[in-house]
């Protein structure tokens, strides 16, 4: 188990393993339970969730929305929710997302937790307490900070993952690693995808690891001003990625930023060589995309859009090891890579 402590309340518990059994347990006793899920969990999961009241939001970014928001406080109101109503998150992360947002605001905030069933969820989505929707088009543009009570990673739930969608997870599981645990990256040098989801004690051990990377960080930096930063490794690139392709998912467009921002690092002298190489076989054993064929001048340009940037200068989470990185501020002219 992993807590994240809370300011004024028991702290946030985070269960990894065999552990969907253990719901009723975490309910608090006597309080109504409404269940927000998503029609995909729905179908691998009817029971148990059905034997709660239920609402069923669509799937996709696109309606990770504040129309979707309204439609579950209707619903709320209509099944009679009241401040009492304990509110379970039960899916992947844009459902994590919009119960934690949708429960901290009904009534100015109910009691909730979450059954997180992508294994992006788990490592990421559901830990430190972010939650939001997007408007116009822009990605979580409202939101607030909120933990829940309790988050169930069943690794059970993860064999109806589509596997693109398992790979995805592994990649921000890579990340964590390279920010901060080497012997959560060496699992990855010697497991394949299909080999962590043969042996679950070792998936247990893989999730709890990177749940621990990123909760230790969120501890240390509840509100994003330092440390929090770190998190982002390989995500400006991949957000420029994802700007001017629809090719790869976020985890595909994460792996390949990984590489491009070891390789800078490289060239800029600060990681060894052969630091960067096991860091790109990692991301290939796990399946992920290493490389992209768009223009290197497109990724700068969209890169120099984005908001890190002050006039020629980037602020760069950059590896130092594998296990270890650093935050500088980086002349635009040694940004570069294979
Ligand atoms: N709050 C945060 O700190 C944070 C961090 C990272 C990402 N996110 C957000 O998370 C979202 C992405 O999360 P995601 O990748 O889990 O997307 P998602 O919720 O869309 O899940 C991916 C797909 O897998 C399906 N699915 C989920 N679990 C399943 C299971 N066990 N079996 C079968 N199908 C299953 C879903 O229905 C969906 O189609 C984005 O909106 C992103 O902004 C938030
Ligand atoms: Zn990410």
């Amino acid at each position: 188990m992993v807590e994240i402590p809370r300011t004024g309340k028991t702290p946030s518990r985070i269960l990894v393993g065999d552990v969907l059994g253990r719901l009723p347990e975490l309910l608090p006793e006597g309080r109504r339970t409404v269940v927000i899920t998503d029609p995909n969990l729905m179908q691998h999961y009817g029971e148990p969730i059905s034997r709660f009241e239920h609402i069923v939001i669509p799937t996709g970014e696109e309606h990770k929305t504040l129309d979707t928001i309204a439609e579950i406080y209707r619903r709320l109101i209509e099944l009679g929710a009241d401040r009492k109503t304990f509110i379970v998150g039960f899916g992947g992360g844009i459902v994590t997302d919009i119960t934690g947002f949708a429960a901290s605001t009904y009534m100015r905030g109910v009691d909730f937790g979450f059954v997180a069933t992508s294994l992006l969820a788990q490592v990421d989505a559901s830990v430190g307490g972010k939650n939001g929707v997007n408007v116009g088009g822009y990605k979580n543009m409202a939101g607030v900070f909120n933990q829940p009570d309790f988050v169930l990673c069943d690794t059970d739930t993860l064999q109806t993952l589509p596997p693109r969608e398992f790979r995805a997870g592994l990649a921000e599981m890579i990340k964590a690693a390279i920010i901060a645990d080497p012997a959560l990256f060496r699992i990855f040098e010697s497991h394949s995808p299909e080999d962590l989801l043969a042996d679950k004690a070792l998936l247990t051990k893989a999730i709890t690891s990177a749940i621990r990377v990123k909760a230790h960080i969120v501890e240390a930096d509840e509100r994003e001003a330092g440390e929090r930063r770190k998190l982002n490794l390989g995500h400006t690139l991949a957000h420029a990625i994802e700007k001017l392709t629809r090719e790869f998912n976020h985890g595909e467009a994460v792996a390949i930023g990984l590489v491009q921002i070891a390789e800078i690092s490289t060239k800029m002298g600060l990681l060894a060589p052969t630091q960067k190489d096991r860091i790109v076989r990692a991301l290939q054993k796990a399946g992920l995309p290493t490389r992209t064929d768009l223009p290197k001048a497109q990724l700068l340009q969209a890169l120099t859009h984005d908001k890190k940037v002050e006039q020629d200068k980037l602020w760069l989470i950059l590896p130092v090891a594998i296990g270890d990185v650093i935050l500088k501020e980086t002349p635009l002219n040694e940004v570069s890579w294979d």
